[in-house]
């Protein structure tokens, strides 16, 4: 005997518990099953353990994805406001951090107890520590075979997430069943990640390990003005993370490492009212002493007093700072990523309600689709919106 219900959800993510409880909320029985022993275990996970849940600035152009109008019906029919007045709802404490990102005042628990009370109030069941084996189509639905028996759903609802951290339990299932179903899914790689460094930056740059500086980053044709962070392994930060995304094989990251002026218009005065000054003691005043040091000597810059600096010489230094270019040699990968580029073929779902269009009652929604959002909570907000938009027709 197979376990009936209208929908059944695969992930209690942030998307397949918001999906879920909207799908209850409409009458339909629903249940999610996850393979994982937690619920929601990015979420807890995310913004340092406050979750960075929505962005009050978000709009389509903070999205990734082969079509990048694809997004544009989810988030409008379920916006960052709509989310934000849930979160007042229950009463949680939140905070613009910076540039429009809202995290809790306390705990990123308080947005998984959210999901789950919504869950609670709309009757849906939450099952983890099961596998799914196989899902077949038949005329009523869909067919699971799982390790907690056999389901018969209506709908089927996708919301595996994507490849990063797979100790929290990410799986290519979702791609996996995409493709199964006919859905093409665009190549995948990690996004929101740290740099690695070849070995003779590694060597110099590595002892600057911990020390964060502005910097604009900029690499095809894309730039951002956050900041960076020098690790033992390479480059972090939000400016990096979010270039990181932009970033293929190969090419070159260019940094301005000082992105709020004009270097060789302070290096010239300098020259001028303080000649017997060497360049480090005039840079110091702008930079960490460790900081200029490593970068003089990564630089291949004179440390020598302004007064000796000749001809372009000064404009040297200034490129050098605001003209940084290096070539990454890769990226810490899915280990430490926060988002999966790439995914299932957006041409392929209906944006409107996030069902695949060869095929009735299956949808996909969250990361596991190929919509990728910037730094700074975009990719919460497409999990609630997609997962909004699905919850209405599943
Ligand atoms: P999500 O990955 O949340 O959920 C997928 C679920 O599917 C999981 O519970 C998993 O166990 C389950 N699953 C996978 N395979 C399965 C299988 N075969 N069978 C059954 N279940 C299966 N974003 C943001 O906007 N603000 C932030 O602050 C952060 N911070 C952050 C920190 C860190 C460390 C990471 C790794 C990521 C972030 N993110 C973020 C990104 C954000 O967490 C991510 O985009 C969303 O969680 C995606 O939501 P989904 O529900 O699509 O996938």
């Amino acid at each position: 005997m197979s376990i009936q219900r209208d929908v059944i959800v695969i992930g209690a993510g942030a998307a397949g518990l918001f999906c879920a409880a909207q799908a209850g909320k409409r009458g339909r029985k629903v249940e999610v099953l996850d393979h994982a022993k937690k619920v929601g275990r990015k979420i807890l996970m995310s913004g340092g353990g406050r979750c960075n849940f929505t962005n009050m600035y978000a709009g389509p152009e903070n999205f990734l994805s082969d079509n990048p109008h694809f997004c544009k019906s989810a988030l409008s029919q379920y916006s960052q406001w709509d989310f934000i007045g849930l979160v007042a709802e229950y009463g949680i404490a939140y905070h613009e951090k910076t540039l429009g990102q809202l995290f809790c005042d306390e705990s990123a628990k308080d947005i998984v107890n959210l999901l789950l009370s919504e869950c609670n109030n709309a009757k849906v069941k939450v099952t983890t520590h099961c596998d799914i084996i196989s899902v077949e189509k038949n005329a009523q639905g869909f067919t699971l075979h799982t390790s907690k028996g056999e389901y018969q759903c209506e709908s089927l609802v996708v919301a595996t997430g994507g490849l990063s951290m797979p100790k929290l339990g990410a799986s290519p299932f979702g791609y996996q069943l995409a493709e199964q179903f006919g859905l093409p899914v665009k190549p995948t790689r990690a996004g929101l990640v740290p740099f690695t460094l070849h070995e003779q930056d590694k060597d110099v740059l590595a002892e600057l390990s911990g020390v964060s500086v502005d910097a604009s980053a900029s690499c095809n044709n894309t730039s951002f003005n956050e900041s960076m962070l020098f690790t033992h392994r390479g480059l972090s930060g939000p400016s990096v993370l979010q270039i990181s995304s932009f970033w293929h094989g190969g090419d070159d990251v260019e940094f301005d490492l000082y992105p709020h002026g004009d270097l060789l218009e302070i290096l010239k005065s300098s020259a001028t009212k303080q000649p017997d000054a060497n360049l480090s003691t005039i840079l110091s005043q702008h930079y960490s002493k460790r900081m200029c040091s490593v970068l003089l000597a990564y630089f291949n810059l004179p440390n020598k007093p302004m007064k000796q600096f000749q001809g372009k010489q000064l404009e040297q230094v200034a490129d050098a700072f605001h003209q940084w270019r290096i070539k990454p040699n890769g990226t810490e990968g899915y280990r430490t990523a926060e988002v999966t580029l790439g995914g299932v073929d957006t041409d392929y779902l209906s944006s409107k309600t996030m069902q695949a269009k060869n095929v009735d009652g299956l949808f996909f929604i969250g990361e596991v689709v190929d919509v990728t959002g910037w730094l700074g909570g975009f990719n919460f907000q497409w999990a609630w919106s997609s997962a909004w938009v699905a919850g209405q027709h599943v």
